[in-house]
């Protein structure tokens, strides 16, 4: 048996539909259950930041998750196969009047990705001020929270409605497969296969 780990909304609903097209039926939730059994598979719907934890600490062998969560936890787990969507980019923002001071003694910025903002500004030799925010981070610099953000851009549209513009990109995201290192031991085969069987459905 493998347990899957999928952060609830669209990432899942588009993990359990490729899933579906993999082994050639549907997998579907009932309303509100967290646990679904099909075939050799127990799916389980947790919060998109904590599938790297189930992962981590064995609770599921194997889990869906974006590139930026993955990189903002800094958990050591196996990367096994980009699913090919959920795919954004990770910016530093500011509001379209202002750009980055590279002098500047010290910037504010307004993020959930804490450890990725400051990897990316101390690679830049800047000394940063991070603030933590769990949504909306756009607001912060509208309102005098913080001078930049760093967040997920996908479309643009939340920055360009809010009169911000991309300043630097960071890393590219997308959603992939990951495994707990023990279980890809001692489940090789099945993970494999499951691997196998995923990635000539996503080139399909
Ligand atoms: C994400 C991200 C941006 C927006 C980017 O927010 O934090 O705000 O999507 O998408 P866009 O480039 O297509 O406009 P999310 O919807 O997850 O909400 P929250 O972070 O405010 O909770």
């Amino acid at each position: 048996m493998l347990r899957v780990a999928l952060p609830k909304g669209r990432i899942a609903d588009d993990t359990l539909e490729l899933f579906g097209r993999a082994f050639g039926e549907e997998i579907v939730f009932e309303d509100r259950k967290l646990i679904l059994e099909k075939g050799n598979f127990r799916f389980m719907l947790v919060k998109n930041q904590d599938v790297a934890s189930y992962v981590y600490h064995q609770a599921a062998d194997i889990g869906v998750a974006g590139l930026d969560v993955l990189e903002e936890r800094e958990l050591d787990l196996v990367k096994l196969l980009d699913l090919g969507f959920g795919k954004c980019r990770i910016c530093v923002g500011m509001k379209n009047e202002d750009s980055l001071d590279l002098d500047a003694p010290e910037i504010t910025v307004a993020t959930k990705l804490v450890n990725i903002t400051k990897k990316h500004f101390a690679k830049k030799a800047m000394a940063v001020n991070v603030i933590k925010l769990n949504g909306s981070i756009e607001l912060a610099p509208l309102v005098g929270l913080s001078d930049a953000i760093v967040d997920i851009v996908e479309t643009g549209t939340t920055m360009k409605q809010n009169g911000l513009k991309v300043v630097e990109e960071i890393m590219p995201s997308s959603v992939h497969l990951i495994a707990n290192k023990n279980s890809f031991i001692a489940k090789k085969g099945e993970i494999l296969e499951l691997y196998q069987k995923l990635n000539s459905t996503i080139k399909d």
